[in-house]
């Protein structure tokens, strides 16, 4: 039941930090390392490349799972939307493995996939919500994302648990494989940081609903700017606002405004910047100052080590790798505010289905 929250994806927003929580303590055995079922690790440790396939908001989890099983695992990942994948294949490796990330594990774009992989004899790994669905049922091996029913048609709570799942398994791979990168990363603390980090966004929700209110009320379009993970959450936050809202909006690589995008900017265009990684921040911070000066109203997040005066919205330090963990929540927020203050049904979005069994 929803309790006293207005509508099932407040909730399932606040339960984030426990599904974090609930993650470490299932994926950790008690000395605090990574256990995976011995088959699946095998199989994992077998395979050259692996291919995630997914769909929507699980796709964008994908993303950022590539980079933490390149980092984390040396494994090079490639990301591909399960309706293209399946009748335009790509080129394989010799030894792939196929990883099917879907909350519902019903989506019929991921299962035609599957099919025509397994007919190929390629392992498969199915991580979903629901472990007694048919993508759970068909794949080789199954994990669970523990994230609890989720209700609302916006997916919240599986997108983090997805990203949180994939980064235990890289780093339980990585282990495997003695490479130094995971061997220098604790998975458990970091998951630690993103808990406590996400309760601290959480518990800013009437000022993150002012923001929405004065970025979102009045406009028709907006913009959300990120490079490397942020520009993952990028796409994830402008989906969510989309979906929810109808408000027309788009995450952009920050680096590409200057090739063609920028010119969409005009005065009081709402644009997200999102700023968590060292490498590039500088490089963002001015990308988001550029459009500032065009007229645009700019909300700057950044995590704390990277922040700087003219931030709205600090947020906690973590390693750049997992930062969607804690920048989408502000991200889920701001859709869920402009939605709900425009009078619509959050939980139950025009057009859509919670999960899509149709190709
Ligand atoms: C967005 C959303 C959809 C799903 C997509 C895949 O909030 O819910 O984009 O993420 O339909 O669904 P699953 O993960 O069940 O395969």
């Amino acid at each position: 039941s929803k309790g006293t929250y207005p509508f099932y994806m407040l909730k399932e927003i606040d339960e984030q930090p426990i599904v974090m929580r609930r993650l470490v303590k299932k994926y950790t055995n008690d000395r605090g390392e990574v256990e995976l079922p011995k088959p699946l690790l095998a199989a994992l440790k077998a395979a050259d490349r692996l291919y995630i396939v997914a769909a929507g908001t699980s796709y964008h989890a994908g993303l950022v799972g590539k980079g933490l099983f390149e980092k984390l695992a040396g494994v090079p990942t490639e990301v591909h939307l399960a309706s293209e994948f399946g009748y335009n294949q790509p080129l394989l490796s010799e030894k792939p493995l196929f990883i099917f990330l879907t909350q519902s594990g019903e989506t019929a774009d991921i299962r035609q996939v599957l099919v025509k992989v397994k007919a190929q004899g390629y392992p498969t790994l199915t991580i979903t919500n629901v472990l007694s669905s048919t993508l759970a049922r068909e794949a080789d091996y199954q994990l669970g994302l523990y994230a609890g029913p989720e209700i609302a048609v916006a997916s919240t709570k599986a997108y983090t648990a997805q990203v949180a799942v994939e980064a235990l398994i890289a780093q339980g791979l990585g282990e495997a494989k003695n490479h130094r990168e995971a061997e220098a990363f604790d998975v458990v603390h970091q998951l630690g940081l993103a808990a406590a980090g996400q309760q601290a966004l959480i518990d800013q929700k009437d000022a993150i609903h002012d923001w929405a209110t004065d970025l979102f009320s009045q406009s028709r379009n907006a913009f959300f700017i990120g490079r490397g993970t942020d520009y993952d959450v990028s796409l994830e936050a402008a989906l969510k606002l989309k979906e929810i809202s109808y408000v027309q909006a788009e995450g952009f690589a920050a680096g590409e405004l200057k090739h063609g995008t920028i010119a969409l900017i005009e005065q009081d265009t709402p644009v997200v910047a999102f700023i968590s990684d060292p490498k590039t921040a500088a490089h963002t911070r001015s990308n988001a100052d550029e459009i500032a000066a065009r007229g645009a109203k700019v909300l700057r997040i950044a995590t704390e080590s990277q922040s700087s005066e003219e931030d709205q919205l600090v947020v906690d330090d973590i390693d750049p790798m997992l930062a969607p963990l804690l920048m989408i929540i502000p991200g889920q927020l701001l859709a869920y505010f402009t939605s709900f203050d425009r009078g619509y049904d959050v939980d139950r979005p025009r057009n859509l289905a919670k999960s899509v069994t149709v190709e």
